[in-house]
């Protein structure tokens, strides 16, 4: 295949932006250099010439000599305005923004798909872990079982300062935000929603399914209680915002963003500070554990790069497993999942009727209230209690799995 020459319009010039500058200055082998670059705040002090910035999006839209468009915008819903003007204009796209992409994930595909022009999103997935084009082409005959992973790297590098250095969460937060591993909105971290959206991308690309963010279960790390660091701590288990999504042996997927308790074995354990780690399990492989940072100029660059590089040899991701595993949707209600629940007094007991057992109870006027039990992911989601202020949940160390028994409630509901 023959090599192309890349002229880049690049949308932002922050963290990421400068990023993929510096980085590009040092690639000399790929041919690609950045023509225009477009941004938002006319008063900012900027490290390049003034011509080369531009505050109208259509000086690069318009530009035939820009062949690529990179989209490293803040912005989810301009830059979705953006990414797909440049498709139906017939550029190429590399861009990192994933709440845009989990947003609006079906129409761009179904625009690369008419149009043949490549959107490729590395970087939106783990930074500098490469796992999309993975998932996308390596395992694309070996049956995967489950992804698993760390995926954002502000929540994890504020609970590993939690936890390994004992710092307050407001000071690790604001830590994350200086050292630019943080979103502009930081809920999107700290609420499990940036996961959320990484896991749509690892849903589509891992088992080819396509769908919304808002059906799946994210659950952040703002309301981890001190009982729960400390049912934690006194089991010698760390507390990980993971992401998981999972085969289920009657066709279904459960998927989920939850904070778990995680063996110091595991593989998760090991993953510090900002970076992200990804675990798959499939049939032929078995178990591989990707590791890298998750966040930060550089790390996020080096994926765009690494994109940049693919559309010189005429990449584009083709997304197989949505014809393959048509049959394979999400079953929330076919799923269960172990869980520890901390409560105070004020904010009121979980339901019990929701769980499929309850385990385990503790009462403590001092120490607080909790209890750990299995209950069904469909009903966790639906819980009223579970975004109760004064109630936390986190999984117990143990995968998502099929439910034993189908809810009485959704048998009446499946003859009805
Ligand atoms: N930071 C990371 O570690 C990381 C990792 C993976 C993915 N990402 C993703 O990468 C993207 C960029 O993140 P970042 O950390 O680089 O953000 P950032 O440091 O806040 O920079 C955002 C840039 O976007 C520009 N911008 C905002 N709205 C714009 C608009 N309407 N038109 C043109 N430019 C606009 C800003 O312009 P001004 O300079 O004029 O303000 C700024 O240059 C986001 O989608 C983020 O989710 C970031």
């Amino acid at each position: 295949m023959t090599r192309t020459d890349l002229n880049i319009g690049l949308f932002g010039f922050g963290v990421v932006g400068q990023g993929l500058h510096a980085v590009l200055a040092r690639t000399p082998g790929l041919r690609a250099r950045i023509g225009r670059i477009a941004v938002k705040n006319r008063g900012k002090a900027r490290s390049l010439p003034a011509e080369v910035f531009t505050y109208d999006k259509n000086d690069l839209l318009s530009d035939p000599g820009l062949t690529v468009i990179v989209e490293l915008i803040d912005d989810a819903d301009e830059a979705y305005l953006i990414v797909k003007e440049a498709l139906l204009r017939g550029k190429a796209v590399v861009t990192a923004n994933k709440k845009m992409l989990a947003e609006h994930l079906p129409e761009l595909i179904e625009i690369q798909q008419t149009t043949g022009t490549p959107l490729l999103y590395e970087s939106a997935a783990c930074a500098s872990l490469p796992v999309i084009r993975n998932l996308e082409e390596y395992y694309d005959t070996d049956l995967l079982e489950s992804v698993e992973g760390i995926v954002n790297g502000s929540t994890n590098y504020i609970l590993t300062a939690m936890h390994r250095d004992a710092q307050p969460y407001a000071a690790a937060l604001a830590r994350a935000q200086e050292l630019g591993f943080a979103e502009s909105d930081p809920a999107l971290d700290v609420e499990g929603l940036d996961a959320r959206n990484k896991l749509v991308l690892l849903l589509a690309h891992a088992f080819g399914a396509v769908v919304a963010p808002a059906e799946l279960l994210a659950v952040g790390i703002t309301s981890i209680s001190e009982l729960a660091t400390a049912y934690a701590r006194e089991q010698g288990l760390i507390i990980k915002l993971v992401a998981e999504a999972r085969r289920l042996p009657g066709g279904g997927l459960a998927a989920a963003v939850l904070p778990t308790l995680v063996r110091p074995g595991h593989e998760l354990a090991q993953v510090h500070d900002e970076f992200n780690g990804l675990i798959t399990q499939s049939t032929f492989a078995d178990r591989q554990f990707f590791l890298g940072r998750g966040a930060g100029a550089f790390p996020t660059a080096s994926a765009v790069l690494s994109d940049l590089s693919a559309l010189t040899y005429g990449y584009r991701y083709a997304y197989k497993k949505i014809h393959q595993n048509a049959h394979l949707v999400l079953a929330p209600d076919a799923a269960e999942v172990d869980v520890l629940v901390t409560f105070d007094d004020a904010s009121g007991a979980p339901d019990r009727a929701d769980f499929v057992a309850v385990h385990q109870e503790f009462r403590s006027a001092q120490r607080g209230n909790y209890l750990t039990g299995t209950i069904g992911l469909g009903q966790l989601a639906r819980a009223s209690w579970l975004r109760a202020p004064g109630v936390c949940v986190v999984r117990l160390a143990s995968p998502l799995r099929a439910a034993v028994a189908v809810p009485a409630a959704l048998e009446e509901a499946a003859v009805a």
